[in-house]
This record gives C-alpha cells, structure tokens and sequence, in this order.
C-alpha cells in the first residue's frame, strides 16, 4: 500500500506503476485539507472498501485507487471487471451535504468527460460513452453509494476508466476505451487529468446544485433526440424520445402519456437500434 497524505511528498508507486499522488494531493489541499490520496496493488472493490471505512468512523475525504479490484461492482447489483494496468478504477469518499442530491452522478460524468476529451458522450444516468462511425461503446462507469452516520451523509464515488483495448465478451454494450481517443495514454495519465477537477466538481455540485451542469450534460448526451426504451428493472417497459435533462438531471423522455421525467437510478434507459445518433 502506498498513500500520500499530510506528511508525505512522494508520489505513489505500487507495483511498478507510478501514481501522481502527491501532484493531485497538492491540487486539492488548499480547498480540502485533510485530503489523501492512497494507492493499493489489489482490493475486493474501492467503493466497499470507502464504505468499510466509513463504517469503521473514517470519514475523512480520500482518493482510493486500486490497480487490481478482485470484486469490482457496477450498477444495479452488476459486476465491474477490470485488469490491472488496462482500466483505472477508483474512488473519491468524502461527507457532503448538497441541499438536494439530484444529479449527483451526471456532474461526475460531465467533469470527468470534459477532464478527458471532447469527444465523450454522457448516457443517462452513469455513463461515458464513445459513440462515432464504429458505433457506440461504454467507456467508463460511475457508482455512486451513499450512507448516514448521524447527521453525517458520507458518499463514495466510484468510476471505473477503460484505458486500454478491452474484451466485450458477455456485456450489453460493447466496451471502448481511452486510448482510442488519446494514444499512448496510461492510467496515470488519466488519473492525472481527472482527480483534482472532480473534486472540485463535486464541492461545486454541494454548493450549487446540478444546475450549472445542465447545459454542460445536454452537450454531450448521447440520447439526446433519440427513441429509447426505458425499463424499471420489474419487467415494465416504456419507449419515448429523450429530451435532455432538466435542472435537476432529470432525463426528459416523451412518450404516448406525454413528457416524463425520469428520475430513478434504477431504472435502465438504452438508446433503441435503427436510427442513427445524428450528430456521429
Ligand atoms: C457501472 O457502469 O455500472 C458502474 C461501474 C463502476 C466501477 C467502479 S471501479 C471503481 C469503483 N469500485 C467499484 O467496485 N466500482 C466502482
């Protein structure tokens, strides 16, 4: 284990891979003091490991990487697999207390996009997407969990990066990854450009809301203007054409009952085959 914390000045390597630790330390610390960035070669899953910790009364904002996740979790109970040195995969922990929660999770998309490439799409609610002449694939992935501890809400963010070719064997939509946009790039790279523009993302987001993210979101929104089929995970299915979101990162979505607005994380919205995305 390698972790750069108050005392430290080093960056943080950990098996033969060197982290910018301490540069993304050095980012956030005038904003966030007791900030750490820790590195470990393996772990079941980041997100519950922050959410063990958390448990356990440690609370303090961190940055967890994990070069190796053995447990990875994904949306709606699913697994997230990763090899070590083809994807980054990590998490931020930390309290916060946004007046309202909603859209949490698409100011992550949209920092961690825009931290990356122009290019990158955002799907409704957690996901990076490549989406261009070769078709549509998943680049990255957020989960977000949250727990209260008295009046305390602690929440960890998870985002698992593509960085590296990837095989697609068994997954909904078939996978993309970084280099295709920025060849050559590594993990530490990615990290680098990512990290300290998230955190600062989400402070933003505490104290604003996700309304200045809502123009930012509708840029990249691969559904935008497109039918989709949503379904709510018991069986029920409703299609429509996605409108954007709203100023609460509500997805719009016009079906034969009119304009809904679709809120719930657990529902699952894909984009329907057949009509190509316009603007590809
Ligand atoms: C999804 O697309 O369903 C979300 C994937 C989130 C994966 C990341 S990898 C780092 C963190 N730890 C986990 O176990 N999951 C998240």
């Amino acid at each position: 284990m390698s972790s750069v914390g108050p005392s430290q000045d080093a960056n943080a390597p950990s098996g033969g891979i060197s982290w910018p630790a301490q540069a993304i330390r050095a980012a956030v610390v005038s904003s966030l003091p007791d900030f750490t960035v820790e590195v470990l070669p393996e772990i079941d899953s980041t997100n519950t490991e922050l959410m063990r910790r958390a448990r356990a009364g440690q609370m303090a904002p961190v940055l967890l990487l994990a070069e190796q996740q053995t447990a990875g979790r994904g949306r709606l109970g699913r697994d997230w697999q990763s090899q070590r040195g083809e994807s980054l995969t990590f998490s931020l922990g930390l309290p916060l207390a946004p007046a309202d929660w909603s859209g949490l999770s698409l100011a992550v998309g949209i920092s961690v996009a825009e931290s990356l490439h122009p290019d990158i799409r955002l799907k409704w609610p957690n996901d990076l997407w490549l989406s261009d002449a070769r078709g549509e694939r998943k680049l990255a992935g957020i989960l977000i969990e949250t727990a209260s501890f008295g009046e305390l809400r602690y929440v960890v963010i998870g985002v698992g990066l593509n960085i590296r070719p990837q095989g697609g064997a068994g997954l909904a939509t078939p996978p993309g990854w970084l280099q295709e946009l920025l060849p050559g790039v590594d993990a530490p790279q990615a990290l680098a450009r990512v990290a300290a523009l998230l955190v600062q993302a989400v402070r933003a987001f505490e104290a604003l809301g996700f309304a200045p993210f809502q123009a930012r979101f509708n840029a990249r929104d691969v559904l935008r203007d497109r039918e989709v089929s949503v379904s709510d995970g018991q069986g029920g299915v409703t299609r429509g054409s996605a409108h954007g979101v709203t100023d609460t990162g509500a997805l719009l979505v016009h079906t034969k009952a009119g304009m809904q607005q679709i809120t719930s994380s657990e529902v699952s919205v894909r984009p329907l085959p057949g009509r190509a995305d316009p603007s590809a």
